[in-house]
């Protein structure tokens, strides 16, 4: 049975929160594997409207295992938070697990972040505030503390004693405040108290999913752009949102994974900082951004928006070994009398046709746009792929021969039932 990762093929919020939801209702476990609560991830159901920022989406089907990864930034805070509210609206939390490998965000980090990102002043980064950056910085500096260390009252006070005097100097040299060791200390081994049921070593877990051949999905987070390594560097996230991301933060190897299934957005959407070659600063862009509600689930912020980029796209299915795609909020255009799709990059005379690595070369390109005609209906009500307007099929059709994968799934507005399943991905 089919391990499959589901991974953002943009700069995130490709509706990775509703295409899980919809996935698990066959799947046995759920691995969220990057990032933190730099994420939210949208779930509509019988039982509310959900923004969740840590616990896998899958947390909806009573039956699926739900993992917090080892590749996991985590906010106490935020997960038990996030843990009340869900079990207020009456979702059972008993199959939540953590890795003991995971690390945690501790306030200083949200400090940290808050105040690099203030003192870059014109080169900021847009980050999200949450502390992500200096998080993972800490895990390669191998200062981190992990989940685990939450179980261990002594290795707590040594792992934070460790730590936080230089932590203070940091901060201190931003202009920041110093953090109490005791404080500190005494805050964490409470969280550690409330969720210690949940830490686990998943490695066996996983483990036993695999060989009882379970249907296994990885919950991606941002986007393939967005990569420490091959998005648009320096403005990204710090973590690999994509498919070795994606083994790596679950623990599993990449034979075990028997399809990577890339989410694209039928638009493109930016948040923070950072060339986008398709944006659209005009009535366009605007209108994009208010039909598809384009605003940050995590921080509010309004989305850049622009036209579908098939060159990034291409470049992200390439990357990480796409084989099904999935297409969302194509209802978004249905007003539109024509839509462009981006087909390739030209700098002065040259044309490019890959993602130039250079921040500066990629805000200079001219994107080349290829025109297919609107279809101008609501397609809302769709549930097959034969009742969508000929132009929307035929947009489609041109996105899966430019990327050179077939799409599974196509979602034609937010509820959890407007979706056309064209092919099975479990
Ligand atoms: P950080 O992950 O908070 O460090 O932010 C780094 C960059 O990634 C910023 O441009 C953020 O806006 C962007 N980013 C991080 N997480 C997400 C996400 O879930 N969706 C969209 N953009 C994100």
């Amino acid at each position: 049975m089919p391990v499959v990762a589901l991974i953002g093929g943009q700069w995130g919020d490709e509706g990775k929160g509703g295409t899980v939801d919809l996935l698990a209702k066959r799947a046995h476990m759920v691995i969220r594997y990057s990032g933190g609560n730099n994420a939210g991830h949208t779930v509509i159901n019988d039982l509310g409207s959900f923004k969740l920022h840590l616990v896998p989406c899958g947390i909806f089907r009573p039956a699926v295992v739900n993992i917090i990864g080892s590749g996991i930034v985590l906010d106490p805070i935020v997960l038990l938070d996030e843990m009340t509210m869900l079990e207020a609206a009456g979702v059972s939390l008993d199959n939540l697990y953590i890795s003991d490998r995971a690390h945690l965000i501790v306030p200083y980090h949200l400090q940290q972040d808050q105040l690099q990102e203030s003192l870059r002043g014109d080169s900021k980064i847009g980050t999200t505030g949450r502390g992500i950056g200096p998080a993972y910085s800490d895990k390669m500096e191998r200062t981190g503390i992990r989940m685990g260390d939450l179980l261990h009252e002594e290795t707590l006070l040594q792992r934070f004693a460790r730590v936080i005097d230089h932590k203070n100097r940091t901060l201190r040299a931003y202009g920041g405040t110093d953090q109490s060791l005791h404080e500190t200390y005494l805050q964490f081994l409470e969280y550690g108290r409330r969720l210690r049921d949940r830490i686990v070593p998943t490695h066996p877990l996983i483990q036993r999913a695999l060989r009882q051949d379970e249907r296994v999905l990885l919950e991606g987070a941002q986007g393939v752009l967005l990569d420490v390594d091959w998005g648009t560097y320096p403005y990204v996230t710090s973590s690999s949102p994509g498919a070795a991301g994606a083994c790596q933060g679950a623990g599993i190897g990449p034979r075990d994974l028997d399809h990577v299934v890339g989410i694209f957005k039928a638009y493109t959407t930016r948040v923070g900082e950072g060339p986008f070659p398709t944006e659209l600063t005009n009535a366009l862009g605007l209108h994009l951004r208010e039909r598809g509600v384009e605003y940050g689930a995590t921080t509010g912020r309004p989305r850049r928006c622009g036209w579908f980029d098939a060159v990034a796209a291409r470049y992200a299915v390439e990357l990480n070994s796409i084989d099904q795609l999935i297409i969302t909020k194509l209802d978004v255009l249905d007003d539109l009398a024509e839509v462009k799709i981006c087909t390739g990059y030209r700098l002065h005379d040259t044309a490019i046709s890959y993602l130039p690595s250079a921040v500066a070369v990629l805000s200079e390109v001219e994107p080349v746009y290829e025109t297919v005609p609107g279809w101008q209906e609501p397609i809302t009500d769709c549930r097959e792929f034969a009742q969508l307007p000929q132009a929307a099929r035929q947009y489609l059709d041109r996105i899966e021969e430019l990327l050179g994968a077939s799409i599974a799934v196509i979602s034609v507005g937010p509820e959890r039932d407007q979706i056309i399943e064209r092919r099975p991905i479990f």
